[in-house]
């Protein structure tokens, strides 16, 4: 299947360089190349594209206003950015329409590589209208509370960057968020994602006050049409529970930081893909009906409405972000590893805290509790009953 891009940037030098290096790549690869916005959307009437890449700064129409009107009428084709950090205000403009951000100077290769790891991701979901509705989601509903107190702890002459993480650490839209500005380079802060602390350590309270206050990047559940009974605190909670127990299981069995990273962060977004489909109140709707006429489980609903789970639907949405392959898999697992592959650590650790989790009914185990738990939870080869 060819991988149909549209590269934007009124530079030539820069298009002349693509033009070099894409002239070497597999046939199946086929780019165009535009001057300005309105060429690329004149374009894009004309013939399909999987992803377009626009530079920021260009005459008339800008990068992030380009990628505004192509998520609004083409909502499936993967969005990325590149530019530099001269302007933070049009960095910030372009954080809700864009997929991934990269930062110029930017090798060409690099380009091809982020180009073809958000394909892959796209890959996770089987039908068009399920990559359209990955690739369309720009906006997750963040809890009412955890907004309210993030404004205040920020208004604060002396707000503490500890109490800020914290609050971050106990909504999934919102944690999310920041690790797409950390993963994909918005914020030109160093990659790879180390422990989750230092994520906001990295991001640094100024950012996270620009991105809370613009109204154009957050959005609180109140403001968003969802369905009547939304349990975003009850999935909140949940999650919570789950990234902190996969973090010690994951531990417990050995695993090295990254994987013992992928766990916790994993575990903190591997329900992602229900707030997701949140935003689809009707279909949400036959699903959750689903469960209840055919007595079956969320997963066996989602896969007969669906096609996929939200399991595969969430790592959707986290790849095109630019996350890191073992978090993305971890989430996509998190239920169950496809057939004859091997589930990674992070995600038999995840699978292994959800039960754990529900069986607690999500409460927070702290270091004293978890000493009291039954050794059979940490052991990743025995089947818990
Ligand atoms: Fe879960
Ligand atoms: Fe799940």
């Amino acid at each position: 299947m060819s991988k149909r891009v549209l590269l934007v940037d009124d530079d030539f030098n820069i298009t002349q360089g693509f033009k070099r290096v894409v002239h070497g790549l597999p046939s199946e690869w086929k780019f165009q190349f535009v001057g300005s916005g309105l060429e690329a959307l004149r374009l894009m009437d004309e013939q399909p594209f999987d992803v377009i890449v626009s530079d920021m700064r260009m005459p008339g129409m800008n990068g992030a206003e380009l990628l505004q009107i192509v998520m609004g009428k083409f909502p499936q084709v993967v969005r990325i950015i590149f530019s530099g950090y001269s302007d933070p205000a049009m960095v910030l403009r372009s954080i809700r329409p864009a997929h991934r951000f990269l930062a110029k100077p930017c090798a060409t290769e690099n380009v091809i590589a982020a180009i073809s790891q958000t394909l892959d991701a796209l890959d996770l979901v089987p039908d068009e209208n399920l990559k359209k509705m990955a690739a369309g989601i720009s906006d997750l509903p963040v809890s009412n509370y955890v907004y309210e107190n993030l404004l205040r702890e920020l208004e604060i002459y002396d707000s503490s960057l500890k109490k800020v993480g914290h609050l971050i650490n106990r909504d999934i839209a919102i944690f999310a968020l920041s690790l797409k500005l950390v993963s994909s380079e918005f914020l030109g802060l160093p990659q790879p994602i180390g422990i989750i602390q230092q994520v906001f350590e990295r991001i640094g309270l100024e950012s996270i006050k620009k991105i809370v206050l613009d109204k154009n990047v957050l959005f609180m559940e109140e403001n968003m049409a969802l369905p009547e009974k939304f349990p975003l605190e009850v999935i909140n909670k949940h999650s919570v529970s789950v990234a902190q127990l996969a973090a010690e299981i994951a531990g417990r069995a050995g695993a090295d930081g990254d994987e013992r990273t992928a766990a916790a962060i994993g575990g903190m977004l591997h329900d992602i893909g229900k707030i997701v489909l949140f935003g689809f109140p009707g279909l949400y709707q036959r699903i959750t009906n689903y469960v209840a006429v055919q007595q079956c489980d969320l997963c066996e609903a989602e896969r007969q409405i669906l096609g996929t789970t939200h399991a595969e639907l969430g790592a959707c949405l986290l790849g095109l972000w630019g996350l890191p392959g073992n978090i993305v898999r971890a989430v996509a697992h998190h239920h169950c590893a496809p057939k004859k592959t091997a589930n990674s650590l992070a995600g038999t650790a995840i699978q292994r805290a959800e039960l754990l989790a529900e069986t607690n009914n999500n409460l927070p185990l702290d270091g004293e509790l978890l000493k009291l738990l039954d050794p059979k939870w940490f052991d990743l080869d025995r089947i818990v009953t």
